[in-house]
């Protein structure tokens, strides 16, 4: 029996992806390069654990082999880590290919270089799709969320595996729709972890205030958050914070004993960069880049924090401290996620994607990190009609004027703590810049125009003229 899908790399998201495959009944082969130097046939020993009596599995060490093993067209789900190691194996792969085969890479590409992967197999009527997966490990196996970008062509014909193996939304929808074109798929992909960025950061801004200000123990936080969710507030994120925050080591608290020291594989910081080179602002993106990156300067942070020695009062906090938390945390993920689809929709304008916002926001809702009841909301609100920014509903600015004093207050006793806040600042900075009429960028506008004659417009004249003053008399 030829296989129906092939999967090149069975790391923990291949081989997780592998056997969501084999659960639904799809014949398969899988590739793994035989290590250097290892015994581990890493391919043989798949087949081996997981043959089963309904579906065939082949593994292979050589690309050839492999190759003829498929069905053709062919539809073949490259696995690897980002970066070169995708151009290697589409370099090998490529001459035993034929026309209208279909090629998928599901790792965590630039989406640039998706553009360009796609531009060259055009060139010989090979279908590539660049694919966004998210759901980590398990989600891979259970079903994660899919966002597939590229050829339509490709796409019709890889669908059927790819809804087979996606999460369903409350509906019994698979999470998992055509994106767009080019590199449309991992761009909403990377997208995608950058708002999980801000909800991570945001989510150890509020852990802080509630250790550090309000006094409690990981137990009794864990207890807070539980009680959040159970009001319309609850995430994968959330959730997993909540057991993070229970686990014990020798019966001490483990988060107690882990280096705070951030990693980062970069799509955060590619998302920070696009937003940047195309004059977005995405404040609570940046915030949570950024926050990562002081966070990794751990030994200069020790000895800063002996050469200032400050030693802030921590303002005494009402049992209300909590309540606002619990807003001020609701407040700055709407709007963390209003700045990620407000970047989505705009790089879609640049770029001719069309995106459909509201297919993204259903994709969304299971399988992947950033599933939560509040992109259920956000959902429910971009179907109804075409996309607009998420803080201009009329549900979502009756929440905001209720709520946003308590982020206000919220930062007030954080930052009198000395505590860095940088997702919660980032997105009030965010919130009172765009809900004020008149800023102060006019004195920026007249710096510009004294120093390097860049001239201004005028409130009093026509706003196609522009001005220029001698500043200096
Ligand atoms: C997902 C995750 C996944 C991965 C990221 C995390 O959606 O399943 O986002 O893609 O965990 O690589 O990124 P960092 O390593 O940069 O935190």
């Amino acid at each position: 029996i030829k296989s129906q899908i092939g999967i090149i790399g069975l790391g923990v998201m291949g081989g997780n992806l592998a056997l969501n495959v084999l659960s639904k009944g799809f014949h398969l082969s899988v590739f793994n390069r035989q290590v250097l130097g290892k015994e581990e046939n890493v391919a043989k020993n798949f087949v081996e654990t997981h043959a089963n009596k309904k579906t065939s599995l082949l593994g292979f060490d050589h690309l050839s082999p492999f190759i003829d093993s498929l069905e053709t067209p062919r539809t073949i789900l490259i696995m690897v880590k980002s970066g070169e190691a995708v151009d290697a194996i589409i370099n090998e792969i490529t001459p035993l290919l034929n026309a209208n085969d279909c090629v998928i890479d599901g790792g965590n590409s630039h989406y640039k270089d998706t553009i360009r992967r796609e531009l060259s197999f055009d060139t010989i009527n090979i279908n590539f799709l660049g694919v966004g997966i998210s759901g980590g490990a398990e989600g891979a196996l259970n079903g994660p969320s899919i966002m597939p970008g590229g050829s339509k062509k490709g796409y019709k014909q890889a669908k059927k595996i790819l809804d087979a193996i996606a999460a369903k939304d409350i509906n019994n929808t698979p999470c998992s729709a055509y994106i767009g074109p080019g590199g449309s798929g991992h761009f909403v992909k990377m997208v995608h972890n950058s708002i999980e960025y801000g909800e991570m950061q945001l989510l150890a801004e509020i852990y802080q205030l509630l250790r550090y200000v309000a006094k409690k123990s990981p137990e009794d936080i864990a207890t807070i958050f539980e009680n959040w969710s159970t009001r319309k507030k609850n995430s994968y994120l959330l959730e997993i914070t909540i057991k993070i925050l229970r686990k014990k080591d020798n019966g001490a608290y483990l988060i107690d004993k882990i280096l705070d020291k951030t990693g980062q594989n970069g799509t955060g910081n590619w998302s920070a960069v696009e937003g940047i080179r195309a004059g977005i602002p995405i404040d609570t993106i940046i915030a949570s880049v950024m926050a990562r990156n002081i966070s990794s300067r751990k030994e200069q942070r020790v000895l800063t924090s002996e050469i200032y020695r400050l030693d802030y009062k921590i303002p005494e906090v009402e049992e209300t401290f909590i309540n606002q938390l619990e807003e001020a945390y609701y407040v700055v993920s709407i709007i963390n996620h209003s700045i990620g689809f407000d970047l989505l929709q705009r790089i879609s304008e640049r770029n001719s994607w069309e995106l459909n916002l509201s297919e993204i926001a259903q994709i969304w809702t299971n399988g992947c990190i950033i599933r939560s009841d509040l992109m259920q909301t956000i959902a429910l609100l971009f179907s109804e009609g075409t996309y607009q920014d998420l803080l201009l509903f009329p549900e979502i600015v009756a929440l905001m004027k209720t709520n946003i004093s308590s982020l206000q207050t919220s930062l007030q006793s954080g930052l009198l703590s000395g505590f860095a806040l940088p997702v919660m600042s980032g997105a009030a900075n965010y919130f009172f810049a765009y809900t004020t009429a008149n800023s102060s960028a006019n004195l920026i506008q007249a710096q510009r125009d004294f120093f390097g004659a860049h001239t201004y417009q005028r409130i009093d004249k026509s706003l196609n003229d522009f001005f220029h003053t001698d500043w200096k008399i």
